[in-house]
């Protein structure tokens, strides 16, 4: 058994025990849902990653048990560990809220907010940060910084106007390519992700830099424009891959395979490899080369949070319930049944919305 003691937090009215040296935003995750701060720069997997965008501020509002002061600003929870009696607020401070609101408008600055023509809508964190915390209205009364697109040779494209300067990609071109060419280059409003990212590009691995970009700043060039997140259906593949794990999802949209990415988690960060144990970062090759579905072994639909857009319109195996309403009310008779089908022909009851061949249905997962 370990020896490091075990701290309780309570965040949000929850208690949660976690090991020393957890962050306050590793013990939110364990509780889960919205008590768990959003992190736009946090990267479990990457060393380092975190400290940068303040999206995760929370209100430590009693800072432990033996000194139970509360801190005097909103801290940094991917930053700040736990001490045993902590208390913690985020979805219950105005503090927070207010700060987060602030934050998201900072980030937004500069920010196009091209959406409907972005290849991460549907999965951007800052598209959701932007709809809980955003307002309808810029009160930025200068020009927006913009740049030009950037081809990193023949996979990657670069929209530094959408970057929000996380550094996650220039983690994972240190810790996972053995030959990172690109970082930050000046600060402030002239801060840029390098132009030499172009060499590091030759590298097997550096296809990840898109799967760990929270917004839309690296695209994948052989995925770009050509489906919306929302229409593909992900699935979990493997193939014996001698570079990497092997173990992908891919986007499908009927039989075809549009995209390839690592496998991710709910908090969006890739997972471990049950295989490897480790990380699942994948190659280039499996990522940009391997777009037939004879080359993989599929294995089932992907985890997709059911609150996910992606999650949206795809239930081939959808089971319809036999249930009468008599049964569902104990005998008892409904006081007031409307027949909405006299008014919605999209509501007939001969249609059997498991048939209809809709554009994320693949023939793979149709009823036996
Ligand atoms: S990066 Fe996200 S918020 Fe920005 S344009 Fe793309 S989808 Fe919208
Ligand atoms: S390009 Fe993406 S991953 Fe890299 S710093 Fe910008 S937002 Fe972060
Ligand atoms: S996730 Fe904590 S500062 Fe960015």
């Amino acid at each position: 058994m370990s020896d490091t003691p075990l701290f309780k937090v309570t965040i949000d009215n929850i208690t949660v025990e976690v090991p020393a040296g957890t962050t306050i935003l590793q013990a939110a995750r364990q509780v889960g849902g919205d008590v768990a701060p959003p992190a736009m720069c946090f990267y479990t997997p990457l060393e380092g990653s975190g400290g940068k965008c303040r999206t995760c501020l929370v209100e430590v509002s009693k800072g432990s048990e033996k000194d139970p002061r509360p801190m005097p600003k909103l801290v940094a929870s991917c930053r700040t560990t736990v001490m045993d009696g902590m208390e913690v607020k985020n979805i219950t401070s105005d503090r927070v809220q207010d700060a987060r609101a602030g934050v998201v408008e900072f980030l937004l600055l500069n920010h196009p907010l091209d959406c409907p023509i972005c290849d991460q809508a549907g999965e951007c964190h800052l598209q959701d940060l932007g709809y809980e915390h955003g307002s309808s209205g810029t009160r930025y009364e200068f020009q927006r910084r913009t740049f030009e697109k950037h081809d990193l040779g023949k996979y990657i494209q670069l929209h530094m106007t959408r970057c929000i300067l996380c550094y996650r990609c220039v983690f994972t071109a240190a810790q996972v390519t053995n030959s990172r060419e690109h970082g930050v280059l000046d600060r402030g409003d002239h801060a840029q992700i390098a132009t030499y990212i172009e060499k590091s590009l030759e590298n097997d691995f550096i296809g990840n830099v898109i799967d760990v970009c929270p917004v839309g700043a690296l695209t994948d060039k052989t995925f770009r424009f050509k489906n919306r997140v929302w229409f593909t259906k992900p699935v979990y593949a493997s193939c014996d891959c001698d570079k990497c794990c092997g173990e992908v999802t891919l986007w499908m949209r009927g039989d075809e395979v549009f995209r390839v990415t690592a496998r991710k988690d709910e908090w969006g960060e890739i997972k471990t490899s049950p295989k490897t144990g480790k990380t699942g970062w994948i190659c280039n090759d499996c990522r940009f080369e391997k777009k037939k579905l004879s080359q993989w072994k599929v294995e089932g639909l992907a985890d997709i949070s059911r609150h996910s857009v992606i999650g949206q319109g795809k239930y081939p195996l959808l089971e319809k319930s036999n249930e009468t309403i008599s049964k569902v009310l104990d005998g008892r008779k409904p006081r007031l049944l409307m027949d909405i089908h006299s008014v919605s022909e999209v509501n007939r009851p001969e249609i059997d919305l498991s048939e209809i061949n809709g554009p994320a249905t693949s023939s793979i997962f149709k009823k036996q």
